[in-house]
C-alpha cells in the first residue's frame, strides 16, 4: 500500500479503472448532512450525472440524500439504487415523452421545467395518464458563475431555462392548466464555482424575484439553486471534504427564505470527485524532440475532461521514488487532445508504473466512453478491496 492506494491489489486488475475511497465518500455525506441539517427547510439532493456507479449511488442513497435526474435512465438508475421516487427531481432541457411519462408513473417529486412548450407536453401526458405533475420552473437568472465557459449554464446567453422576464407568465400558464401543479422555482448558474460571491448573487437574484412574485400575490413552496460547489483540483489532499459550512452558511445568510418554503440544493461534483482516483499503468516513456512522454493505458475515453475542457488533474505516479523528471502525460487514444497534463513533474517513471489521475469521481467514470472500440473502465471500491482506514 503505498499512501492512500493499494498498489499489490491494483496489480491483480486491468487497467485502466477508476478507485473509490468509500471511508472518504461517506465521511463527506456526513459532512453535507450536519451542515445542512443546522438549517431549517434544506434538502440536499445529489446530481446522478455527476456518477452514477451504482455502488457509489448505494451510498448516497443510505445517507438519505435525493436524487437530481436529467434523463429517464437516470431516474431508472436512481431507482434502482434505491433512492425514492418522492425524493427524485428530473431537470434537463429536452425530455422525451417516454421520459416525462416515467416520471408520472413513478410519481416523482418534480419536473423541473424548461420552457412554456414542455409544460403544454407534461400537461397533456400527465392528463392522458389521469395525473396530475408538480413542477418547478427553471429560471435562467442570467448570473455569471466565473468558471470555464462550458460549464456556466445560467447566463441569459446560454440554452437552460427561461428567461425571467418570461417567469410570471409561465406561471400564470400553468395555473390554468389541469394536470399541472406548479410547486417551485429552479436555478443552476454552473459548476465548478469555489467564490461564494457567485451564490450571493443568485441568493439577491432570487430574492428580487421573490419579491416581485409576492406584490403578485403568487406564493412559492420550494426553491430549488441547484448545484454548483467545486473542489479542489490542485490539492486533493489539503481539503478533500469541500467547505460545505461556508457554502450551506451562504444561502442562510443571503437567501430570504420564507418559513414555510424548502430550500433544495442539487450537489454533485462536491459529493464525489475528490472520492475517485484514475488508475492506469505506464506503457512507454518516449523521448520526442523537445520533450518527453508517459504513455499511458487511459485516454480520453476514460476521463475526457482534460480534452473537453482543459481541466486540471493532478497526477501522481504511485509505484516510483525516485526523483522528478518532466513528461506530457499522453492516452492511446488516435486524437491529439488525449492529453492528461503537459510538463508536468513526476517521480521518474517506467513501463509498469502505476499512476493516479485523481479527484476523477465526478464526470469521470459516467462519461467514459467506447471510442476506438475501447473497453469502459471498471470502477472499484476501497470497501471491496478490503481497505480500512
Ligand atoms: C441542473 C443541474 N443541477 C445540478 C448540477 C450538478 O452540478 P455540480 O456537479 O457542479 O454540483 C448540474 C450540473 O451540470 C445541473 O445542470
Amino acid at each position: 500500500m503505498k499512501g492512500k492506494f493499494p498498489i499489490d491489489k491494483f496489480r491483480k486488475l486491468r487497467t485502466p479503472f477508476y478507485y473509490y475511497d468509500t471511508e472518504l465518500l461517506r465521511k463527506t455525506l456526513k459532512t453535507i448532512n450536519s451542515e445542512a441539517g443546522k438549517h431549517e427547510g434544506f434538502i440536499v439532493h445529489y446530481a446522478i450525472k455527476a456518477n452514477a456507479n451504482p455502488k457509489i449511488l448505494n451510498i448516497i442513497c443510505q445517507n438519505s440524500l435525493g436524487a437530481d435526474c436529467v434523463s429517464g435512465g437516470e431516474i431508472e438508475a436512481s431507482i434502482k439504487a434505491g433512492f425514492p421516487a418522492n425524493k427524485i427531481v428530473f431537470a434537463g432541457v429536452g425530455k422525451s415523452d417516454w421520459e416525462i411519462k416515467l416520471g408520472l408513473e413513478k410519481n416523482i417529486l418534480c419536473f423541473n421545467v424548461e420552457s412554456i412548450a414542455e409544460l403544454e407536453v407534461i400537461n397533456d401526458i400527465a392528463a392522458s395518464m389521469n395525473k396530475v405533475a408538480s413542477v418547478a420552473f427553471r429560471i435562467n437568472p442570467n448570473v455569471s458563475a466565473h468558471t470555464h465557459a462550458n460549464i456556466t449554464t445560467g447566463l441569459a446567453e446560454n440554452k437552460f431555462g427561461i428567461a425571467m422576464h418570461d417567469m410570471e407568465g409561465a406561471i400564470e400558464e400553468a395555473a390554468k392548466m389541469k394536470n399541472i401543479k406548479f410547486t417551485g422555482l429552479h436555478f443552476h448558474i454552473g459548476s465548478q464555482i469555489l467564490d461564494m460571491g457567485d451564490f450571493e448573487a443568485l441568493c439577491n437574484r432570487i430574492n428580487d424575484l421573490q419579491d416581485e412574485l409576492e406584490k403578485h400575490h403568487i406564493k412559492v413552496e420550494n426553491i430549488n439553486v441547484g448545484g454548483g460547489l467545486g473542489i479542489d483540483y490542485q490539492h486533493p489532499n489539503r481539503m478533500p471534504i469541500p467547505d460545505f459550512k461556508d457554502y450551506f452558511d451562504t444561502y442562510a445568510h443571503h437567501l430570504r427564505l420564507r418559513p414555510w418554503q424548502k430550500l433544495h440544493f442539487e450537489l454533485g461534483r462536491a459529493v464525489v470527485a475528490q472520492c475517485g482516483t484514475l488508475i492506469t499503468k505506464t506503457l512507454y516513456i518516449k523521448k520526442g524532440t523537445a520533450k518527453q512522454f508517459a504513455i499511458v493505458d487511459a485516454g480520453m475515453t476514460d476521463l475526457i475532461r482534460p480534452a473537453l475542457y482543459q481541466a486540471y488533474h493532478k497526477i501522481e505516479n504511485i509505484s516510483s521514488e525516485e526523483d522528478n523528471d518532466t513528461y506530457d502525460v499522453v492516452g492511446p487514444i488516435c486524437e491529439s487532445s488525449d492529453v492528461f497534463a503537459k510538463a508536468v513533474d513526476l517521480n521518474k517513471s517506467h513501463r509498469g508504473d502505476f499512476m493516479a489521475i485523481r479527484s476523477a469521481g465526478a464526470y469521470g467514470e459516467i462519461m467514459a466512453s467506447q471510442y476506438n472500440c475501447r473497453k469502459l473502465p471498471k470502477g472499484y471500491t476501497s470497501e471491496e478491496m478490503g481497505v480500512e482506514s
